[in-house]
């Protein structure tokens, strides 16, 4: 075996986005593409000589010849270990789970989350830290600096390492350690919830439906829900992963998970569903008839977390992406813990979780964690949901209603204008950002604009600065819009709008979100004027 040192050119465009590189599949296949970004990582937070990493993936198309490819890198840069899952499969929260649990120098994570797989869809990675999560942005620019200057990448002249049989293997200097991708991440639930009620649950003729979308988190949820809770064969679907998820786009939300949706609002609904995406840190949660929204899934799941045993000390303080709803402040407010409000992206929770300073965080974009691990985690999510479930021996529905009666209910949805002219939707946040000053006191559509601004974030931590992070359009207490392009796509640019309005009334929170969120959509339509500069009648995804 030797080690091979090939000269090599840099790639355009290797910056981290929100979560990780990305980028379409077949840019990742070609020559040195996926070595470049690789190296680069090393070389910034190595030298990686003496230490251990941890390394896994969605299984999505190029997920095993990625993984051979960065096993015989590490051994060329010299790692002294790299703790990698069976067939090269790790969920993104399980990876944070066994760089936590194995204290790895950090961890590769391969995925592109939501986004759709296979040769024409598209691939990623993204470096974790070895507190388990993403990388700061300290950390990602210094990477994209080096993949700017990089001449060079180290790789071992090596057959592929068996991946499909757990054990140690020797590679060059490297030890290539094959393990369970379930079992670490499956104690650690077990830890947290109580099995035993949610065990008498399912006991007791609870049914639920658990949509797997072909995607990581299958292996994860057959052997928790079913082989360990007693959850019927067949309660989890969708359960093997597939290269292209089956065609599939792998992002649990109404529109993407239609099926599971249908079943839920038919009569012969389960009591629960529930659908995670590609590599298993997402979720939705749907009652019988009830679709929860992920902002008041984090709401609910913070007020109640105190009914898991890993919980029941009480939590220090909740954190939401700007974006998510204000239902979580609410439930803050009540509880008498701080809330912080980050900019989009679980890497700005990292530093809140490791200072204590909170213990659940969530976003819009269906995520919700907590400080178990440093990822937002899809299967925790539903497994804290049937732990309250199992103790309150209520419906979905009355737990939302409950929950609203309690709060008020924040009406939400956002919608998505995808693959649009990457120019026009720039301008158009440019001018919404230059008429910001003049906007306060301005009425559209019969709301007021309190307040506009660009949101910036100082971490109360470590005191670094986030810019540009989407804009704000307030309108007081009652209603907000937000607007922000997505930093995940790879094709043209993707609008995000977030809706919300505040509705204190029990007898009034029964309405069809979109009706009850149509005058705040109409102001922010008025005010940008979407349809006109990005040639879109209406969104094309509203979740
Ligand atoms: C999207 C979500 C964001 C999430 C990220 C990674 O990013 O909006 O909340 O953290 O995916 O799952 P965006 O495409 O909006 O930049
Ligand atoms: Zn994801």
């Amino acid at each position: 075996m030797t080690v091979k040192t090939i000269a090599t050119t840099p790639f355009d465009g290797q910056k981290p986005g929100t979560s990780g590189l990305r980028a379409k599949t077949r840019v990742f296949m070609q020559p040195h593409y996926l070595e470049n970004f690789v190296q680069a990582v090393f070389d910034t937070v190595g030298p990686l000589k003496g230490k251990t990493l941890t390394l896994g993936g969605d299984g999505r198309y190029f997920n095993t010849e990625a993984i051979q490819t960065i096993l015989k890198m590490a051994a060329a840069n010299e790692a002294a270990r790299v703790v990698v899952g069976r067939d090269g499969l790790l969920s993104t929260p399980a990876a944070s789970a066994v760089i936590r649990n194995r204290k790895t120098d950090g961890g590769l994570i391969l995925s592109a989350s939501h986004n759709p797989g296979g040769e024409d869809g598209d691939f990623g990675i993204k470096y974790n830290i070895p507190a388990g999560g993403p990388a700061p942005e300290s950390i990602t620019g210094a990477i994209h600096v080096r993949t700017g200057e990089i001449s060079e990448y180290r790789i071992l002249e090596a057959s592929d390492v068996n991946l499909s049989v757990e054990g140690e293997t020797q590679l060059g200097s490297t030890i290539v350690e094959v393990i369970d991708p379930v079992a670490i991440y499956a104690e650690l639930m077990r830890a947290l919830f109580d099995f035993e009620a949610i065990r008498g649950l399912f006991a007791s003729g609870f049914r639920m439906r658990f949509d797997a979308m072909h995607a990581v988190t299958g292996p994860y949820a057959r052997a928790i829900l079913e082989d360990t809770l007693g959850a019927p064969a067949g309660t989890v679907i969708n359960a093997v992963p597939l290269p292209d998820f089956g065609g599939g786009h792998p992002d649990p939300n109404p529109v993407y998970a239609a099926g599971l949706m249908a079943e839920m609002f038919s009569d012969a609904a389960p009591e629960f569903g529930a659908a995670s995406d590609g590599d298993g840190d997402r979720n939705m949660i749907v009652g019988r008839n009830t679709y929860v929204t992920p902002s008041d899934s984090l709401a609910v799941l913070a007020a109640n977390a105190h009914l898991a045993p890993g919980y029941a000390g009480g939590i220090a303080g909740i954190a939401r992406s700007m974006p998510t709803s204000r239902a979580a402040d609410r439930v803050a407010a009540k509880l008498g813990v701080e809330a912080f409000a980050t900019p989009t992206g679980w890497k700005f929770f990292g530093t809140l979780l490791d200072a204590g300073r909170v213990t659940i965080c969530g976003e819009e974009s269906a995520g919700t964690g907590s400080n178990h691990v440093r990822e937002k985690d899809g299967l925790w999510a539903v497994l804290l949901w049937l732990n309250l479930l199992a103790v309150k021996k209520i419906p979905v529905a009355d737990v939302m209603a409950e929950h609203w009666a309690t709060y008020g209910r924040d009406y939400y949805s956002r919608h998505d204008y995808e693959e649009v002219d990457k120019t026009a939707a720039e301008g158009l946040m440019d001018d919404l950002r230059a008429a910001l000053p003049d906007l306060a006191g301005r009425e559209i559509d019969g709301l007021t604009i309190t307040e506009a601004d660009d949101f910036a974030y100082t971490d109360p931590v470590d005191g670094s600065r986030a810019e540009k992070q989407g804009i704000r359009i307030v309108f007081g207490d009652a209603a907000r819009g937000v607007l922000r392009l997505s930093g995940t796509g790879t094709v043209g640019a993707t609008l995000r709008v977030y809706l919300e309005r505040f509705e204190p009334d029990p007898a009034k929170q029964g309405d069809d979100p979109q009706v009850a969120l149509a005058q705040v959509s109409a102001a922010v339509q008025t005010l940008t004027g979407i349809s006109d500069r990005l040639g879109r009648a209406t969104p094309d995804v509203r979740t």
